[in-house]
C-alpha cells in the first residue's frame, strides 16, 4: 500500500532504484575500470576491504605523486576559498592548511594572494609531510609544514580543502585539537549525500584510499556546535558522480563552506 504520494512516481523511484542496483553490481566486476567501489559503515571497515596488493590509504611515499600537478592549479572550484583567503588576508597571519599536502594550494595561490607576509603551515601525514619538506623551494619562504595539528602555533585560518573525504575523524575533533579556535574555516571539496554517512574506496591505481561521502547535515551541525556561522556556501556541480558499485545511493554532490567564528 501507498502511503500518501503519486503511487505510480513511487513505483518509478523504486525500478530505477532497482535498476541502479544491478548496473552497480555490474560494475563491480571490473574493478580496475572503476574510480569508486563499496560501501561501509565506517573508515575502518573500508580499509579491511582494501585489495590485496594495493597501498591503503594517503600515508605512503608512493602516493605523493597522485594528481600532484592537477593540485598545484587553480581549477574553477578553487576560486570561491581563493576570493575568501584574498578578502581576508589583510587581516590574517597564519594559515593552518589542514590536508595540504606538499603545499599544493600555497603554490597556486601564491600568484594571487600575497602569502610572503602569511605564515602557512601545512598539516598532513607523514608520508606527505616529508614530500613536502623535500620539495621546499627558497620562494616558499612561509611555507611549513607539521605532522600533529597539535604542533602548529594558533591560527586565524583553518583551510581545510579537500581533506573531509579522507579525513578519519570527525571534523570537530580535529578543530579541538588546535590550539585555540581559528577565527575563519573555509572548506571545499566536502563530500556529501542525503541519507547517513557512507565511506566508499578510491582507486588511485597504486592505492585504494577511504572516502567518506558524508550526510549534508553533518559539517554545518559541526560548524554550528564548534560556535561557528556559515557566512558563504557553494556547491561544485561539475564534480557529481555516484559511487560507481553503489549508484542506488544517489548523487555525492562537493560542497563549499566560509565559515566565522561567533563573537563570545
Ligand atoms: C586530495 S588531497 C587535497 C590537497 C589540496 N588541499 C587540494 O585541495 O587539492 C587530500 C590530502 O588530505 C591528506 N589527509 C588525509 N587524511 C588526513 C588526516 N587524517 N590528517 C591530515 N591530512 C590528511 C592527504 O594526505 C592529502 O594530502
Amino acid at each position: 500500500m501507498f502511503h500518501g504520494g503519486d503511487p505510480t512516481a513511487a513505483l518509478r523511484r523504486r525500478l530505477a532504484h532497482i535498476v541502479r542496483t544491478a548496473i552497480g553490481r555490474y560494475r563491480a566486476l571490473s574493478l580496475d575500470a572503476i574510480r569508486f567501489r563499496g560501501a561501509f559503515r565506517s573508515h575502518d571497515e573500508a580499509l579491511r576491504h582494501v585489495r590485496q596488493g594495493e597501498l591503503k590509504g594517503y600515508d605512503d611515499d608512493g602516493v605523493s605523486e597522485v594528481s600532484k600537478t592537477l593540485m598545484q592549479e587553480v581549477p574553477l572550484w578553487d576560486y570561491p576559498i581563493l576570493y575568501w583567503l584574498k578578502r581576508l588576508s589583510p587581516d590574517i597571519e597564519r594559515i593552518i592548511d589542514a590536508g595540504g599536502h606538499i603545499g599544493v594550494k600555497y603554490r597556486a595561490f601564491a600568484r594571487y594572494v600575497a602569502l610572503d607576509r602569511i605564515d602557512w603551515i601545512v598539516y598532513d601525514l607523514p608520508a606527505q609531510v616529508r614530500a613536502g619538506r623535500a620539495e621546499l623551494r627558497p620562494q616558499d619562504s612561509t611555507l611549513s609544514f607539521v605532522e600533529r595539528i597539535e604542533d602548529a602555533p594558533p591560527a586565524d585560518v583553518l583551510l581545510a580543502s579537500g581533506l573531509l573525504p579522507y579525513l578519519d575523524e570527525p571534523f570537530s575533533r580535529l578543530v579541538d585539537r588546535m590550539h585555540q579556535r581559528p577565527r575563519y574555516i573555509p572548506l571545499n571539496k566536502v563530500t556529501t549525500r542525503n541519507g547517513p554517512t557512507v565511506v566508499t574506496l578510491e582507486n588511485f591505481r597504486l592505492a585504494e584510499v577511504p572516502y567518506h561521502v558524508r550526510d549534508a547535515r553533518e559539517i554545518p551541525d559541526a560548524l554550528a556546535a564548534l560556535g561557528y556561522d556559515i557566512v558563504d556556501s557553494w556547491t561544485i556541480d561539475s564534480l557529481t558522480h555516484r559511487i560507481d558499485t553503489h549508484p542506488e545511493l544517489g548523487l555525492v554532490t562537493y560542497r563549499g563552506y566560509a565559515a566565522r567564528l561567533c563573537a563570545p
